[in-house]
């Protein structure tokens, strides 16, 4: 298969990328290498691996592809609060600019699958969303992650675009940027300095390793089971506190807490259902037993 993947120099869209390739596919990345981008990846050399370095808000053609799948996203909430033009820009208007091009393919328009976010739903105090639970985002990275599904679903139903919309969970693993709450816990006791942290940290995210989501991702890839969403999710639900506790453990030092001003809007808890994707698709996470550091 020939896949188009966006923001494959990313934190998840580098490990979807490796996994394509082990496969056996062939990938193009179309990645404008932003600040979380990683300038070096383990596959660069790999003959079946092209890397374009194009702005998705910008790129004016697709090159030939099977599949597409759209990483590419302005993706740190806090970033988000104090900039959210840049959020618009890429999150929303390059996502439209990816479906215009797909749109203008008079045939074999490619399988549009877009990463999203469990954060589209805001928070919940109790239980665990479903693919069927409302929308309703709470700071300026999920309002444009949640209307970048929005234009994606009115193109599928206006130009007849396939399409796959994956709402994972918080992702941790290597090659995260250091901005994120695991990297830069590591990265604060490896200096030993305090780590900061919102509010009282009592605020709970729903916890899966980034291995376990792409095979989750690229299970929607191979499904005739299409237009659909898809929550991924290892139910693992822990506090900022917790966390901090479990890699500080992990790392086996005693952390310092730096306790800082809440973020504006701060979602109490994330939590979704991935019985769907499990019971639909036969996936289940793999690795975090493996890796269960948290
Ligand atoms: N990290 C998580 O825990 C998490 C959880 C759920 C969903 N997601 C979603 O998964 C996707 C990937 O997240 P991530 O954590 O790997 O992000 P990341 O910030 O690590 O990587 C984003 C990549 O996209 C590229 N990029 C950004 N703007 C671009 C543009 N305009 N044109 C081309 N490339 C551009 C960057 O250079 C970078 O390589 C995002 O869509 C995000 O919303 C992330």
């Amino acid at each position: 298969m020939k896949f188009l993947v966006t923001g494959g120099r990313g934190f998840i869209g580098s490990h979807f990328v490796e996994k394509c390739l082990n496969e056996g596919h062939k990938v193009v990345d179309i990645d404008s290498m932003t600040y979380a981008a990683n300038i070096n990846l383990p596959f660069d050399s790999d003959k079946n691996y092209q890397h374009l370095k194009q702005d998705i808000c910008k790129v004016k053609h697709l090159p030939p592809c099977d599949i597409l799948v759209n990483f590419a996203a302005e993706s740190h909430v806090d970033n988000s609060i104090i900039e959210p033009d840049v959020f618009a820009q890429t999150n929303i208007i390059g996502t439209q600019n990816l479906l215009n091009l797909v749109r203008g393919k008079t045939y074999n328009k490619p399988l549009f699958v877009h990463i999203s976010t469990d954060e589209v739903y805001g928070d919940i105090y109790n239980g665990s969303f479903t693919e069927d639970s409302k929308i309703t985002p709470s700071n300026p990275y999920s309002a444009s992650k949640a209307s970048a599904e929005m234009v994606l679903l009115a193109y599928a139903r206006t130009y007849n675009i396939t399409y796959q919309i994956c709402r994972s969970s918080n992702n941790y693993g290597a090659r995260q940027y250091p901005e994120k709450l695991i990297p830069k816990i590591i990265e604060c006791l490896d200096d030993n300095k305090p780590v900061p942290i919102h509010g009282d940290g009592s605020y709970i995210r729903d916890w899966t390793y980034v291995k376990d989501n792409i095979d989750g991702i690229y299970k929607t890839c191979f499904t005739d089971k299409v237009n659909q969403v898809w929550n991924i999710s290892s139910n693992n639900c822990l506090s900022n506190l917790e966390v901090l506790e479990k890699v500080s453990k992990w790392v086996g030092k005693k952390p310092k807490i730096n306790f800082i001003e809440n973020r504006h809007g701060q979602d109490m808890r994330y939590s979704i259902s991935s019985d769907k994707i499990r019971k639909e698709l036969g996936w289940n996470p793999q690795y975090q037993t493996l890796y269960n550091f948290l």
